[in-house]
């Protein structure tokens, strides 16, 4: 893990930094364990990756997590074939050069959100600029080192981490990240309600989540039956809220929302719409763009230049 990443990471659910014991190369962690204070929480590092996942919590992510192949390919040659895909297409340049700009021009420390087999929008941020401070979070540990090996390999790429975390908890320190990318990566998180806080408490003040992703289409509820609405409840609560009143309520100013043709849903592109298709029902999804910053919150009674200071 790089040196640059370190100094963020908290044992999950609490403030503490964790303790390194291990190997370390040019100052960066290799492999090793995270301990807290009381020597209670133990987390290793694998060839230079964070691992906050127990075992219980791992067993709680849908099948569809796991890297995939089929008979012709393996999850580790996909990975390799959907960056290269990302990198080189001339459509999806089109498609997402504008937003991976907007994310670049924060000029601060990026967060990947779940970035799974498909590597979300890191391969293209990384393609406009090699130099940039990239966090890529994920829970499959094979997708991880995967990508680990991609980007070791590359060379070019020096400010990037790696990491697994549930984020609900994330393992970070407040206000570390100027910017939070989410390639349909929320809209199939369990309890997204403890996610969007969280993601709020690790952006810097005035930080901006950006969000490719999906939401239900309201009328396509009423034609589902009660037992397939029981299931989608359980993955997600708040699941028949739209995403604008999900982050205004956990605290997120929306500076930007558009609607998007381009990105039709797969069912096995959504948890719902696969929880729905299993059911024989098809969720009518739409696909959205979306900005939403964390607000500056200055505290004026408290503030050197408030007016109670002034002699
Ligand atoms: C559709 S995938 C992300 C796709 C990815 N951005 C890409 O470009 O290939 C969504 C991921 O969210 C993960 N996930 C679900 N709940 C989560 C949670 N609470 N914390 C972290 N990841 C979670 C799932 O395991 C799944 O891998």
């Amino acid at each position: 893990m790089q040196a640059l990443f370190q100094k963020l990471f908290t044992i999950p659910g609490s403030d503490t930094p964790p303790r390194y014991q291990g190997n370390k190369s040019d100052g960066n962690w290799t492999d090793g364990k995270l301990i807290g204070n009381d020597d209670s929480a133990n987390y290793p590092v694998v060839g230079g990756i964070p691992l906050f996942l127990g075992e219980s919590e791992k067993t709680d992510y849908p099948k569809s997590d796991s890297i995939s192949g089929d008979n012709n390919i393996t999850g580790e040659e996909l990975i390799h074939s959907n960056w290269k895909i990302m990198r080189t297409d001339p459509d999806i340049d089109r498609l997402y050069n504008d937003w991976a700009q907007t994310i670049l021009d924060t000029n601060g420390k990026i967060l990947e959100l779940t970035a799974g087999q498909g590597g979300g929008l890191a391969p293209l941020l990384l393609d406009y600029d090699a130099d940039i401070q990239l966090l890529i979070h994920g829970v499959d540990f094979r997708i991880l080192k995967g990508l680990k090996e991609l980007i070791d390999s590359d060379g070019n790429w020096k400010s990037v981490g790696i990491t697994q975390f549930d984020a609900s908890r994330c393992p970070i320190k407040s206000d570390s990240f100027e910017a939070i990318n989410s390639f349909i990566a929320i809209s199939n998180m369990r309890r997204t309600g403890g996610v969007l806080s969280e993601i709020r408490r690790i952006l810097r003040p005035g930080g901006r989540l950006f969000m490719l992703d999906f939401e239900i289409i309201p009328d396509s509820l009423e034609q589902l039956p009660d037992s397939v609405l029981k299931k989608m409840a359980e993955f997600d609560p708040d699941f028949d809220k739209n995403y604008k009143s999900r982050l205004t309520e956990a605290g997120f100013g929306i500076e930007y929302f558009s609607l998007t043709e381009d990105h039709p849903v797969q069912p096995r592109e959504n948890c719902l719409a696969d929880i729905a298709a299993r059911h024989n029902v098809q969720l009518k999804m739409q696909a959205f763009r979306m900005e939403a910053r964390k607000p500056i919150n200055i505290d004026f009674d408290n503030h050197p230049f408030s007016a109670d200071s002034i002699p």
